[in-house]
C-alpha cells in the first residue's frame, strides 16, 4: 500500500491572524516494507506531515495518494484508510482511558465487529509485540510505568492490524533501557513486514531503524535519501542543528586523519568492525 504525498502544502487557520504555513510543496513516497524516518527541528512540520498520511489532515494544495487512490473526504474510504494506516501520536499514553490494559488494547478491534476469539488473539499478539508481560493485561493502565503505558498505547494501534504504522516521537521521554527495547520491537515489526514511518529528533534511533530519511526544515524537504546518503551530508545537517550519530562522527574524524574507514557507519558494532578492518589493512600493507 504505497503512500505518496505529491507537492503537499498545508496552512493552519488560513485567512485568520493565526494563519501559518506548516508545509510547502512536500513530496514523499513510502513503499511497502519501508522504514521511513522524518527528522527536523521543532516546528518544522513533522507532525503535520504524518497526519496527512492517514487522512487526519488534508492538503491545502497538492495531493495524497494511497494505493493509487487520492485521499478525499469520502467517509467510508477514510475509515478504511485509518484502519490500514495506524497512527501513534506523541505521548499516546495520555489517551489511555479503560479500566484494564486488556480493555484498552481491545478497544479498537472491538469497534471492528470481530469475534471475541479474534479480539483476544489480537490483544495477545499486540502486547507481545511491544514486550508487555501477560500479567499486566488485567491491571489498570494507570498503575504502570510511563514506558509500559507507552507500550499499551502502541499495542492498541497495532491491534488494528493495519499494514502501515506511523509513530510520532515514540521514544521521547523514555529512559535508555526502555528506549533500546522499544527500538528493538519496532525493528522486529518492520522485519515482519510492517511498513513504518517514524518521527524522531533522535538521530541515534534513526541510525538503528530506518532505511530512508526525510529532513524537514520550515515545512520544506531540506534533504531526503537513504540513511547513508543523508548522514554523510554533515554540513547541511549542522546548519539545521541536527547531529549525526556519534559513531558516524568518529568515522568522519578518522577519515579526516587519513584512516581509511567507510563514511557510512551507523552503529557502534559496525564502527568497531570498520576500524578493525582498516587497522588490519594497514598491517597487511606494512608487512608486504
Ligand atoms: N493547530 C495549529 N494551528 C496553528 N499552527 C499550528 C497548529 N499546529 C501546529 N502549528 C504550527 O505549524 C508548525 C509545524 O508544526 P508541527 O507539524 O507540529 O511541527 P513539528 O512536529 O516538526 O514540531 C509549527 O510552527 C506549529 O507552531
Ligand atoms: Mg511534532
Amino acid at each position: 500500500m504505497p503512500i505518496a504525498l505529491e507537492n503537499v502544502s498545508y496552512t493552519y487557520a488560513p485567512g485568520t491572524p493565526w494563519e501559518h504555513v506548516a508545509l510547502s510543496e512536500v513530496t514523499v513516497r513510502i513503499e511497502d516494507g519501508d522504514f521511513l524516518g522524518i527528522v527536523g527541528p521543532t516546528g518544522s512540520g513533522k507532525s503535520t506531515l504524518v497526519q496527512h498520511m492517514n487522512g487526519l489532515l488534508f492538503p491545502s494544495d497538492g495531493r495524497v495518494v494511497v494505493d493509487g487512490d487520492e485521499v478525499g473526504s469520502d467517509r467510508k474510504a477514510l475509515r478504511d484508510l485509518r484502519r490500514k494506516v495506524g497512527m501513534v501520536f506523541q505521548y499516546p499514553e495520555h489517551q489511555l482511558f479503560e479500566e484494564t490494559v486488556w480493555a484498552d488494547i481491545a478497544f479498537g478491534p472491538k469497534n471492528l465487529d470481530l469475534d471475541e476469539e479474534e479480539i483476544a488473539r489480537r490483544v495477545r499478539w499486540a502486547s507481545e509485540s511491544v514486550g508487555l508481560p501477560e500479567d499486566i493485561l488485567e491491571r489498570s493502565p494507570f498503575e504502570l510505568s510511563g514506558g509500559q503505558m507507552r507500550r499499551v498505547a502502541i499495542a492498541g494501534v497495532l491491534a488494528m492490524q493495519g499494514s502501515v504504522l506511523i509513530l510520532d516521537e515514540p521514544t521521547s521521554g523514555l529512559d535508555p533501557r526502555g528506549r533500546a527495547s522499544l527500538v528493538e520491537q519496532l525493528r522486529a515489526l518492520n522485519q515482519a513486514g510492517m511498513t513504518m514511518v517514524m518521527v524522531s529528533h533522535s538521530m541515534e534511533d534513526m541510525a538503528l531503524l530506518v532505511n530512508r530519511i526525510v529532513v524537514l526544515s520550515e515545512g520544506r524537504v531540506a534533504l531526503a535519501g537513504t540513511k547513508r546518503e543523508v548522514f554523510t551530508q554533515l554540513e547541511a545537517l549542522e546548519t539545521l542543528s541536527l547531529d549525526v550519530p556519534r559513531v558516524t562522527q568518529v568515522m568522519l574524524r578518522l577519515r579526516g586523519e587519513g584512516v581509511p574507514v567507510p563514511l557510512d557507519v551507523m552503529t557502534v558494532n559496525e564502527g568497531i568492525d570498520a576500524l578493525a578492518a582498516a587497522l588490519r589493512g594497514e598491517k597487511d600493507h606494512a608487512s608486504q
